[in-house]
């Protein structure tokens, strides 16, 4: 049986992975994140309100749903447990509904003073990292030093603390780093208290029994495939899988148990942080749809670079992550545009093609086809038939080129602003 649908980014993160999950999950048993960490800043708007998640599920607002953070996560204690209580101060109970995988690595304060010490020896090269940490705690996770949630109930834990806490203490000397805020860690183990108390389960066993019970999980993503390890920009990118086969390491089920992918993307493109970006829009214009489209980190506040939609970037993200339902978001923000622009091809080395070369950043021009904007609100639509014409045609454009179905148009940041095909 397939009972785990995937639902992840296809550009550089930032798609509306948290709105569509928080829509969608009513439909499932479980939602359940499988890699990255706080670096992630989803975005939920219901009944006037907005809330942004770093590390738990976008279906916690649903009344019964299981939430599972699941070991290819990354967990800062302090950023979890800053999330739960606001959360709980909503009058939402979190605890009985969230689980936490036992196997997901923890966070250490060190870990973000050396994201942030390496980040200011890259000077002008640097990755741009929300400096939550994320790259160190990969690293120390691959380098088999970490320390994981399963731990915590150990009698050697502060022991194992201490040896890889020295560790970074002298890894931060060699980078001449001297903001140290040793406050941080006596928070840090109050937090970890905390955690104590929230149920810390094997999340493997707990997916596949769910699975012989016929529950139906979600499994979301974060980031987008353009940040994955792997394949995305290299190394302007994120330390972990964001595409589908991350979510079989990251939560510890077969691929043969995954069922339909969401593929979430926006109708343009955004980057925030360093790398390639062909399709950048370096002009009013893109200062124009970053204020409309309010494009500003929801983790770090960062305004967003904005380009033009990227064909063949999204033809090979939907290839990797074997999408097989498209979802278009933030169509509302073109809304004014008289004309739009879709990159089809690329201009390299004197040949035109269409796929994404090994080395965006050298010699690349996209090649571009130009579609009539709607200019027409579409903020209040509820059906298909509501929609512009112009605005399926630029649909069924896109379909046409990448060769899958977009089921669901996002019109808006509200939790009511969707429209199913
Ligand atoms: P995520 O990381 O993929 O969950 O996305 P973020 O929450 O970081 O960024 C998406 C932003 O776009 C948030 O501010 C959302 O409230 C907003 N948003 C989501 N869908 C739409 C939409 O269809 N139209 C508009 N205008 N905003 C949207
Ligand atoms: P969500 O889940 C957008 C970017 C950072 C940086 C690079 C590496 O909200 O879509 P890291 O902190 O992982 O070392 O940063 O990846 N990045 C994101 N960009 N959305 C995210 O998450 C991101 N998480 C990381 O800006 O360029
Ligand atoms: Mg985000």
């Amino acid at each position: 049986m397939q009972n785990i649908d995937v639902l992840l980014g296809l550009q550089w993160g930032d798609e509306g992975k948290g709105k569509l999950v928080d829509i969608l999950s009513p439909s499932y048993d479980v939602i359940a994140r499988f890699q990255g960490g706080p670096n992630a800043g989803h975005t939920l708007i219901f009944n006037g309100k907005k809330y942004v998640l770093h590390t738990i599920p976008s279906g916690i607002f649903r009344d019964v749903i299981v939430n599972l953070i699941g070991n290819g996560v990354v967990i800062d204690p302090l950023v979890l447990v800053k999330e739960i209580k606001a959360i709980e101060a909503e009058g939402i109970e979190v605890k009985n509904r969230l689980l936490i995988s036992k196997r997901a690595h923890l966070i250490m304060p060190s870990h973000r003073w050396l994201d942030a010490a390496s980040e200011a020896l890259k000077g002008k090269n640097k990755i741009g990292s929300t400096l939550k940490g994320i790259g160190p705690a990969y690293m120390d996770k691959t380098g088999r030093n970490g320390l994981r949630v399963g731990d915590i109930e150990n009698a050697d834990f502060q022991e194992k603390f201490n040896q890889l806490y020295q560790k970074h203490l002298q890894l931060l000397k060699f980078y001449n780093w001297s903001e140290i805020q040793e406050s941080e860690i006596k928070d840090w183990f109050e937090s970890i208290e905390y955690l104590k108390q929230l149920q810390l389960v094997d999340g493997e066993h707990y997916l596949n029994d769910a699975i012989k019970k016929g529950k139906k999980i979600l499994a979301e993503g974060a980031q987008g495939t353009l940040l994955d390890i792997d394949f995305g920009t290299y190394p302007f990118v994120t330390s972990s899988n964001t595409i589908t086969a991350g979510a079989c390491t990251g939560l510890g089920v077969a691929p043969n148990k995954i069922g339909n992918v969401f593929g979430i993307f926006k109708a343009y493109c955004t980057r925030v942080g360093s790398g390639p970006f062909p399709t950048e829009l370096n002009d009013e214009l893109g200062e124009k749809i970053r204020n409309i489209g309010k494009e500003f980190g929801s983790t770090t506040g960062r305004p967003r670079r904005v380009g033009w939609l990227d064909l063949p970037a999204l033809s090979y993200a939907i290839q990797l992550n074997g999408v097989s339902e498209l979802i278009l978001m933030k169509a509302d923000v073109l809304s004014e545009l008289e004309t739009i622009r879709v990159c089809t091809h690329y201009h390299y080395k004197n040949h035109v093609i269409d796929y994404l070369p090994y080395d965006l950043s050298d010699g690349v021009t996209p090649i571009y086809q130009d579609l009539k904007g709607w200019q027409k609100d579409i903020s209040h639509c509820k059906t298909k038939r509501q929609l512009p014409k112009a605005l399926l045609k630029y649909i069924e454009f896109i379909e046409e080129n990448v060769g899958v179905k977009v089921s669901y148009i996002s019109v808006g940041p509200d939790r009511e602003q969707i429209v199913k095909l």
